[in-house]
């Protein structure tokens, strides 16, 4: 029995007394929440019911995701990096399972929410009992498997440093000040390190859930590049920031990666194509190693295409299409530019700039230096940011006879 009068919180120096003590609140907000058709069954969406609904909705709307993101964003991580044998095992066997009750619960919790919200606000006295029962089900069975076996793992493996390091992100997480003894901040922070931006936001906690929508096999095309089509219009459509813009990553003869961002000029079934300097960096590379992936990250839409296969320069006829519809001023730039090589100064830049300008008059050359690459996939994936990170990934693999064979990868 509890010998204090009040129900105080664990502090952040026993970061997993305090995640239990977060369990404990759960299910007292279960409790009410398991009450609540009964009640408004008999009274309606009396005061009584208004409030009970709003400090569920207030509790699972924001304390219990902070909860999972503690389980899913530093926990389970740091269980995985730290368990051997047995526990590795287990951890295999668990965790899966764990982030697939997240996600189930989230959409039930989304099913209640919208009947919740009108109860709090007295519009409305609906409440499927049916939706209430599954929920609370599944919260209790998870947090008695999370108490079984997760929290007594992490007692027993994490050192002090790791408790500590556990705790300060959980504060972290909740706009608190990590409060720890200096014996206790693990090393690693002691030492200047840039993992923090703007106003002490650690770099590592700086995450989106996603949950805008979702990808099954059912919904892509068969087609990739028609899929990629529907997808890219969907970006126009939704104004996302330079959607055009994609990651082109090429690999060196000595199989050393690099990437940068160029603009996608025109996809079809041949592939899709750029325009750039064949003496660039990304040019030598090319020349000795032809394969390279491509990458869109359109992040307004919680989406990410990812693009692999092997790169021919476009005809001559392709380049001069696209080099003369550039404007006048971007020619020029074209020639007068040595891509990726070194120049001492912008002077310098503008003096050759100038000299072009002079030289080609309204009508430069396309230098034979300068053209479009073509990457002809044989791998195309879409992904769908899902909620806690249980995202939908769709792979097309191109077969020998030209044929695209889809099918799901785990997030
Ligand atoms: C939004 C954006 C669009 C770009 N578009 C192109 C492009 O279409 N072609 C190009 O050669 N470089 C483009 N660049 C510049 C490249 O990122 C890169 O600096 C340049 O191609 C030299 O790369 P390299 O030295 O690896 O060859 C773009 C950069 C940005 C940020």
């Amino acid at each position: 029995m509890s010998n204090t009068l009040f129900d105080t919180a664990p502090d952040f120096h026993q970061p997993i007394a305090v995640l239990k003590h977060c369990h404990d609140r759960i299910r007292k907000q279960l409790a009410t929440l398991a009450r609540l058709p009964d009640h408004l069954a008999a009274h309606g969406a009396d005061a009584e019911a208004q409030k009970a609904a709003q400090v569920v909705l207030k509790y699972f709307n924001h304390a219990a995701q902070l909860h999972h993101d503690d389980e899913e964003q530093n926990l389970v991580p740091m269980l995985q990096a730290t368990a051997r044998d047995a526990d590795l095992a287990l951890l295999a066997e668990l965790v899966p399972g764990i982030l697939a009750d997240h996600a189930a619960m989230d959409q039930d919790w989304a099913l209640l929410q919208g009947q919740l919200a009108a109860i709090a606000s007295g519009a409305g006295a609906a409440l499927s009992a049916e939706n209430v029962q599954r929920f609370c089900d599944a919260y209790a069975a998870h947090m008695a498997k999370e108490e079984a076996h997760i929290a007594p793992m992490a007692k027993r493996l994490f050192s002090p440093e790791q408790m500590a390091q556990l705790g300060s992100a959980m504060q972290v997480r909740r706009g608190l000040s990590p409060t720890l003894p200096a014996s206790q901040v693990p090393e690693q922070q002691q030492v200047p390190v840039h993992n923090t931006v703007a106003d002490g936001v650690v770099l590592a906690d700086l995450r989106l859930d996603y949950g805008r929508a979702s990808l099954t096999e059912h919904d892509v095309l068969d087609d990739p590049i028609a899929q990629f089509g529907k997808w890219f219009d969907e970006a126009l459509h939704a104004r996302v920031n330079e959607p055009n813009a994609m990651s082109v990553a090429t690999v060196d003869a000595d199989g050393r990666p690099s990437s940068r961002i160029v603009l996608i000029k025109q996809f079809d079934a041949r592939g899709f194509t750029w325009y750039t300097n064949y003496a660039s960096q990304k040019g030598r590379q090319l020349d000795a190693n032809p394969h390279a992936a491509l990458l869109f990250f359109w992040s307004e839409l919680e989406r990410q295409v990812r693009i692999e296969g092997t790169v021919v320069k476009t005809s001559a006829e392709e380049s001069d299409k696209y080099f003369y519809s550039r404007p006048l001023k971007s020619q020029i730039s074209a020639i007068a530019s040595q891509q990726s090589a070194p120049i001492a100064n912008r002077e310098q830049m503008e003096t050759r700039y100038e000299a072009v300008a002079a030289a080609s008059g309204e009508h430069p050359v396309r230098p034979e230096h300068w053209g479009g690459y073509r990457l002809d996939p044989v791998r195309i994936e879409f992904w769908q940011g899902r909620r806690s990170r249980f995202h939908d990934r769709i792979v097309y693999l191109k077969q020998a006879d030209g044929s695209w064979r889809k099918e799901r990868l785990q997030p």
